[in-house]
């Protein structure tokens, strides 16, 4: 549907679980979590219930997230349910990819086209320092299957100041050697994010442009989401840009969000949303619920004002959000 500023929306981000088996420097704490109870969070049925009613409203493409969506039991049957919704036309995933390896054929099975892999690092220790404690090989032995079962995959990575600096031009090779994309998210000050040391986008692409020249712009369709695309000389795939601060994107937003516990978010940054778990559990009909989403969407903020006075700044961690 369109929402109050014209944008039209039909990605819904569904996190299935704030858990995860890592604890990246700028999603998590180290320790102190502070978990959702299990009965807080959307059972199957409830996620497919919304999955459907959301669908009227002309959602069609549906990522899963989390923490790590693999992190919640029986997660890939639950793509392929939602696969099988009418009007879905795409479901995608984005996982660190540790728990996925040996499953991306039964992930691929699922339904689920495309994967977007999370990797900060290629070197093992920068990765276990950054993901306190994470193994990189495994992630890319799933990286590696995604491409034999030709998965579309995308691989992300936060640059992160005093930590992977030394991995960016490595990682970005990844995309000149394989027909696959590498983006560069900008740290966004979200949770841990918040003390983190971000690079910005421009140091980013600096040091890009010193080690493979300059790139040209890429219109290609590489998903669904906010990143711009750029091809270095040479490059069988494509580099993405996922700037929020440097190049904010709101303006062409065209995303909603599902937490794990059932909070309908209408923008990254901010709170304001909808309790669509109290609905359901109190027994609302469809029509009630797809009228509700409605009237939330028709009041999606317009942009994230991370760093402005606004009365709803999102306090909740990354892993709780889902990215
Ligand atoms: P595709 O382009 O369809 O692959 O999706 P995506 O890039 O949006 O998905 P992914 O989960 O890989 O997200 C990549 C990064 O973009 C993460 O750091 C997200 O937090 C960030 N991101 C996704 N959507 C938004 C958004 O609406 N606003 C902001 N500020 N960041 C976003
Ligand atoms: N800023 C930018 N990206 C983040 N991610 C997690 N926390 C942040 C943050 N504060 C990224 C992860 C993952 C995706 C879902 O979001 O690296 O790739
Ligand atoms: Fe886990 Fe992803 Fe957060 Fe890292 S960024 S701690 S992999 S949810």
């Amino acid at each position: 549907m369109i929402d109050g500023k014209g944008r039209s929306i039909d990605y819904l981000r569904i996190s299935l679980t704030d858990r995860c088996n890592l604890r990246c420097v700028y999603c998590m704490p180290e320790d102190g979590v502070c978990q959702i109870e299990h009965s807080r969070i959307l059972d199957f049925e409830e996620i497919l219930r919304l999955v459907h009613i959301m669908a009227l409203l002309d959602v069609k493409h549906i990522r899963l997230t989390g923490g790590e969506p693999m992190a919640r039991r029986g997660c890939l049957d639950l793509a392929a349910r939602i696969h099988a919704v009418p009007g879905i036309e795409s479901i995608s995933m984005t996982s660190n990819g540790i728990l996925l390896k040996d499953k991306v054929h039964q992930a691929k099975l699922s339904g689920i086209s495309s994967l977007n892999i999370s990797l900060d690092a290629l070197d093992p220790a920068v990765y276990s320092r950054l993901t306190r404690g994470g193994d990189v090989s495994q992630a890319l032995a799933a990286l590696r299957q995604a491409l034999e079962e030709g998965m579309k995959v995308k691989i992300n990575t936060v640059p992160v100041r005093g930590f992977n600096e030394g991995d960016l031009a490595r990682i970005a090779q990844l995309a000149r050697d394989e027909a696959l994309c590498v983006r560069f998210i900008e740290l966004m000050p979200i949770g841990s994010g918040s003390q983190a040391g971000r690079i910005p986008y421009a140091e980013a692409a600096a040091l890009l442009e010193e080690a493979f020249g300059k790139p040209e712009a890429d219109t290609g369709t590489y998903g669904h989401g906010p990143a711009r695309y750029v091809k270095y000389p040479g490059f069988k795939g494509a580099v993405g840009f996922i700037s929020a601060l440097s190049h904010e994107f709101c303006a062409s937003c065209n995303r909603i969000r599902l937490t794990a516990d059932g909070q309908l978010k209408l923008c990254l940054n901010h709170t304001k949303g909808l309790d669509l778990r109290g609905m359901l559990r109190q027994g609302a009909e469809d029509e009630e619920i797809l009228d509700a989403v409605r009237r939330a969407i028709a009041q999606k903020p317009e942009r994230h004002a991370f760093y402005e006075a606004i009365s709803d700044h999102e306090e909740r961690a990354m892993n709780a959000i889902g990215g």
